[in-house]
């Protein structure tokens, strides 16, 4: 008895530790990056900000300018290209029973991240189980069982557990592919070895005057990997299971796409993703509907007055993008309606920039957001010209650090004809 009071003593204690001082998140983000006091671009997106901000703003302002629209646009070829085997995979469900598309979409976006942040061609998409993905993998599914487990949280408990042993090993394999890739990279970019053709995100990197140590590089390429690709891979999948049930909006599309393309099987170009105005809004209203980061959190740094109260400095907060996304007030008494045209231009005009903030907002916004519509246009386009997509609505939500629909992405797939 005494026993088992101590224990739930402990417990409790554990707990409240835990909801008091969100400090051991920082630390479990830590754990997937590296040495911890780097604070990585896109920790935010699993650990709510960063206690290092002038280190943060420093790398920021590295990053930010090799996702230049001009610079990312030179990857639109590699999104049609991993589109097209995407295509080609899929037909492997046509005509049978629902199943789960998103496994399908990030196995491809995977392809897509690795290949323009480092050069590297993966293959995930025929080669789900390689020992890179199987660790990342496994270090990832422990870092949210860490979060949701407060228990496993104090390094002391979790150190003394299987799992620590685990995700040491596995993060070891992960560090030690992307170092290697570095180490190439660095070496070529030493020896003048200058690719003339198109830049990944590692190079250009290299060619900034603020000098990356190589783990710092590292970090950055495993972050934007890890980033850009789940985010992605379920707005794209959310678009397809709501378009799925509504098949208006799904014809809608299929017109835009045949207006641009005709009977053509061609890849998308830049002027083509462009012109993909009615899929764009249905993939702003996707990310109303279905937020797939639905809470960012920040700790003030210093008092914020806002219109009826004011919060003091230190405090922790939570924006929760998916409330805002879904409140009658901003979107009117139809805010749970799937309705595209919420997006046109005019209606957009009325709106306060903070209503729709699926990118974050402010200094610490989604760095890659251009990167994301261009890759999300190019794929739904490619998959929407190939197949007539069915599924019913979308059924119970959960939060694994993104937003993830409980029984998966469920569609149908029929075959749309075309000539070349
Ligand atoms: C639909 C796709 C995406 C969504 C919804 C999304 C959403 C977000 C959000 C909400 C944040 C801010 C998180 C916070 O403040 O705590 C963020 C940050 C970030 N995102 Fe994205 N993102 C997407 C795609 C991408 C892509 C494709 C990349 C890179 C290739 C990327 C790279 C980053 C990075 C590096 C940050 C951290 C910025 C910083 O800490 O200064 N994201 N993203």
């Amino acid at each position: 008895m005494i026993v088992l009071l101590l224990v739930s003593l402990i417990a409790i204690i554990i707990y409240w530790k835990y909801r008091r001082d969100r400090k051991h998140l920082y630390e479990l983000s830590n754990i997937l990056a590296g040495p911890g006091c780097v604070p990585v671009l896109g920790h935010s997106h699993w650990f709510i900000g960063s206690p290092e901000m002038d280190l943060w703003k420093s790398h920021r302002r590295v990053i930010l300018p090799i996702f230049q629209n001009r610079l990312i646009e030179d990857f639109i070829e590699v999104f049609g290209e991993q589109g097209s085997i995407l295509v080609k995979r899929l037909e492997n469900e046509v005509g049978k029973p629902e199943f789960d598309v998103f496994k399908y979409i990030t196995s491809c976006m995977l392809d897509i991240v690795f290949e323009t942040a480092m050069g590297e061609r993966m293959d995930v998409q025929h080669n789900p189980d390689t020992r890179y993905m199987c660790a990342r993998n496994a270090v990832m599914s422990i870092i949210n069982m860490r979060l949701f487990k407060p228990w496993m949280q104090p390094d002391a408990l979790f150190n003394l557990t299987k799992q620590s042993k685990i995700q040491k090993d596995n993060i070891d394999i992960t560090h030690k592919f992307t170092d290697e890739v570095v180490m190439r990279k660095r070496k070529d970019h030493e020896n003048g070895k200058i690719n003339e053709g198109r830049k990944d995100l590692l190079e250009l990197l290299l060619t900034r005057d603020m000098k990356l140590t190589n783990e710092e590089l590292r970090e950055h390429i495993d972050s934007i990997t890890i980033a850009g690709n789940d985010t992605t891979a379920l707005v794209v999948s959310y678009a397809l299971q709501l378009l799925g049930h509504h098949q208006a909006e799904q014809e809608l599309v299929h017109k835009e796409l045949q207006n641009i393309f005709g009977d053509s099987s061609r890849q998308p170009n830049k002027e083509d993703l462009m012109k993909m105005e009615y899929l764009e809004r249905v993939i702003k209203e996707t990310m109303r509907l279905f937020t797939v980061v639905p809470l960012i959190a920040r700790r003030t740094q210093k008092e914020v007055k806002l219109s009826s109260l004011s919060v003091p400095a230190g405090v922790g907060c939570a924006v929760v993008p998916r409330a805002l996304h879904r409140s009658a007030r901003l979107w009117g008494a139809d805010a749970g309606r799937f309705n595209p045209d919420r997006f046109r231009p005019e209606h957009s005009a009325r709106r306060h920039p903070c209503a729709f903030i699926p990118f974050s907002y402010g200094a610490r916004n989604c760095i890659g957001r251009h990167f994301g519509m261009l890759v999300m246009k190019s794929i739904l386009a490619n998959v929407l010209r190939s197949y007539k997509v069915k599924s019913s609505a979308c059924g119970k939500l959960k939060i694994e650090i993104l937003l993830f629909p409980v029984s998966g992405h469920l569609i149908t797939l029929e075959k749309r004809e075309m000539r070349t």
